[in-house]
């Protein structure tokens, strides 16, 4: 275990320094806050002044530019990677992607280093011994299910009656180019138009590889990609897609340009 004397670089006064916890993201706003209550366990065990803040590789904001730009003015950051499994291609993209966001800043003379992934940290064997031991003295699941555990609901059973399926890309390429904007402006419009809720369901996917192209969206059944969409107008592409059966050209980039009547 590292004590607050093994990080008091991280204290010297002449550098700004910052930290970014990094992980993965999840379906649904709940599985930003684990990670979100780890940084807030940590904050206070870094020395004052050191900068903590919260990213995810995908499927969740902030993303790892958007984190590192949070850092500022920091001159010194250090990426903690707290996502398992261990992917090397990734990890490497990940350097990548900080060496991109530093060559656009405007002193780019900041120091990134990444710390070893925790799968890779010779803490973690202790940690886990010390969860088995805990659980030992858990209560047992049946304590935990609640009610009805024999089934899932019913509910589960109906398939709804969506004719449109849009799929939005929040893998890592995507997440970084801010495909978390997107995704949350267009489920609020498909929210907040009742034409548009019953007839689209909109689903996250991970890599659906073309992501120069991204923040990237298909919808089915046609099978049109969209690509390079933003916040402020991936609503009125999507909805001109579903209900007037245009294809928007500004985003096309794979599939038909011409729809067929609505179904
Ligand atoms: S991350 Fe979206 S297409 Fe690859």
């Amino acid at each position: 275990m590292h004590s607050l004397d093994d990080i008091s670089c991280l204290a010297a006064p002449q550098v700004q320094h910052a930290v970014v916890l990094l992980g993965r993201g999840g379906a649904g706003a709940a599985s930003r806050q684990s990670l979100i209550a780890l940084a807030e366990a940590l904050r206070p065990r870094l020395p004052p002044g050191c900068k903590l803040v919260a990213a995810f590789v995908d499927k969740a904001a902030p993303s790892l530019p958007e984190a590192l730009q949070q850092c500022m003015p920091a001159r010194s950051i250090i990426v903690l990677p707290v996502f398992a499994p261990d992917e090397p291609a990734l990890l490497r993209w990940l350097h990548k992607l900080a060496m991109r966001w530093r060559a656009a800043q405007a002193q780019p003379d900041i120091q990134i280093r990444f710390a070893d992934t925790l799968l890779n940290s010779s803490g973690l064997p202790p940690i886990l011994l010390q969860q088995i031991a805990q659980a030992a003295q858990a209560p047992d699941v049946a304590e935990l299910a609640g009610e009805r555990w024999q089934n899932d609901p019913d509910a589960w059973s109906q398939v709804p009656e969506h004719q449109h399926h849009a799929l939005v890309c929040t893998g890592p390429r995507c997440t970084a180019l801010g495909a978390l904007a997107v995704w949350q402006s267009l489920g609020d419009a498909v929210q907040a138009r009742q034409k548009l809720r019953s007839r689209l369901r909109l689903l996250q996917t991970s890599c659906q590889y073309p992501c120069n192209h991204g923040p990237l969206a298909i919808v089915y059944p046609e099978g049109v990609w969209y690509g390079r969409l933003v916040a402020d107008n991936v609503a009125q592409v999507i909805e001109t897609h579903v209900l007037a059966r245009q294809v928007c050209p500004e985003h096309h980039v794979h599939g038909p340009v011409v729809l067929p009547p609505g179904i």
